[in-house]
């Protein structure tokens, strides 16, 4: 059982330490408060896995492009030209991150040998969706529009992406990370034939070249919002697990994918932050639905900032007894 975004502004100890930090892609690059970042989580509420604290959009910067993150706004991309896709370059993005890789390996020396650290990375297609729009948007016009008129310059920025993303994991993996996680969060936009290409194919990839280069890595993918086409998209890319969002049904997950792959997932993280009794019902059915077979507990997408300290002790309580 772990949390995404289990590390955050709900924390206490996350808003001191981010206030000493200076800006967050600072404290993204400063490996001791990284890894200690990484820690509060698992140290406060005994979860057994521990996410390395970095951010999906440090694979765009370390590419070059130029990015910042607006206190009270979100992240802000100088939105990329079709033209200027050539211009970035995967050589060397694993020497600028390097930090976060130093950052893996001291969370992974302070963290009890019982407890797993996961890495990650944004897939393709969703960081490409920043990339392009320069920001966080609702539906992602602007990259589904890029894909139609540039298809050949988006096929290249992927493939670039492709690249980057193996060796952000690569990395993440050879200082420490048992599992990786690879973030989907707009998969649910593409249309069927979109799906195959920009969110299947790509990760498919990514997961083939994982597996070449360390065979023992064990890789999660959560293509968020795939509904029906989760099958296909565990049958194609060959992950190990799959996380769900809460729109899936239990009994879906349970018939057609637990027998292929564990299952992570899926409380709506809405719930959390609301607690009370219909929390300990949430939990209860996800337990019942997904308990019998391989099966890690999660949220079905990050925690919100205002999630109430309290009811994620009261979640982790319940699903413990549970377990016990
Ligand atoms: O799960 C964890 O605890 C590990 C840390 C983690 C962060 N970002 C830290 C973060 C992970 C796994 C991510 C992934 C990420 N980042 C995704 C994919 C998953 C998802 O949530 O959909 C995406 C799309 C991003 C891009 C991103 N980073 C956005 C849109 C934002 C702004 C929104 C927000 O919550 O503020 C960020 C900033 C960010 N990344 C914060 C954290 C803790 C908040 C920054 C702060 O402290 O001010």
């Amino acid at each position: 059982m772990w949390l995404m975004r289990q590390a955050g502004r709900y924390l206490p100890e996350y808003r001191a330490l981010r206030a000493k930090a200076g800006s967050f892609l600072d404290l993204c690059f400063d490996p001791q408060r990284a890894s200690e970042v990484t820690l509060q989580p698992v140290v406060r509420f005994d979860l057994d896995a521990a996410i390395i604290f970095s951010d999906i959009l440090l694979v765009p910067h370390a590419l070059g492009q130029r990015v910042d993150f607006v206190e009270g706004e979100g992240p802000r991309l100088e939105p990329l030209a079709a033209t200027a896709v050539r211009g970035l370059d995967p050589e060397g993005i694993t020497r600028r991150l390097q930090p976060v890789f130093d950052a893996v390996g001291l969370a992974r020396s302070r963290l009890a040998p019982d407890k797993t650290l996961i890495g990650f990375c944004g897939a393709p297609w969703t960081v490409a969706t920043y990339m392009i729009a320069g920001r966080g948007t609702v539906d992602q016009a602007a990259a589904r529009r890029f894909v139609l008129l540039n298809e050949s310059a988006f096929a290249d920025l992927i493939e670039r992406l492709v690249e980057a993303s193996v060796g952000f994991l690569l990395g993440q993996i050879r200082a420490g990370a048992r599992v990786v996680q690879i973030f989907d969060t707009w998969a649910g936009v593409l249309g069927e034939e979109a799906f195959e290409q920009w969110c299947v194919a790509p990760t498919k990839a990514i997961v083939e070249r994982l597996r070449a280069a360390v065979p023992e890595a064990r890789i999660i993918g959560f293509p968020k919002g795939a509904g029906l086409r989760l099958e296909r998209y565990v049958a194609a890319t060959g992950v190990d697990g799959v996380s769900i969002d809460w729109t899936v049904p239990l009994r879906f997950a349970r018939d057609r994918l637990q027998p292929q792959v564990a299952v992570q997932g899926n409380l709506d993280p809405l719930i959390l932050a609301t607690g009370g009794g219909a929390l300990d019902a949430a939990i209860d059915r996800i337990l019942a639905g997904l308990g019998g077979g391989r099966f890690v507990f999660n949220l079905g997408h990050g925690v919100v900032p205002d999630t109430p300290v309290g009811n994620v002790e009261r979640l982790v309580a319940r699903v413990r007894r549970w377990r016990g």
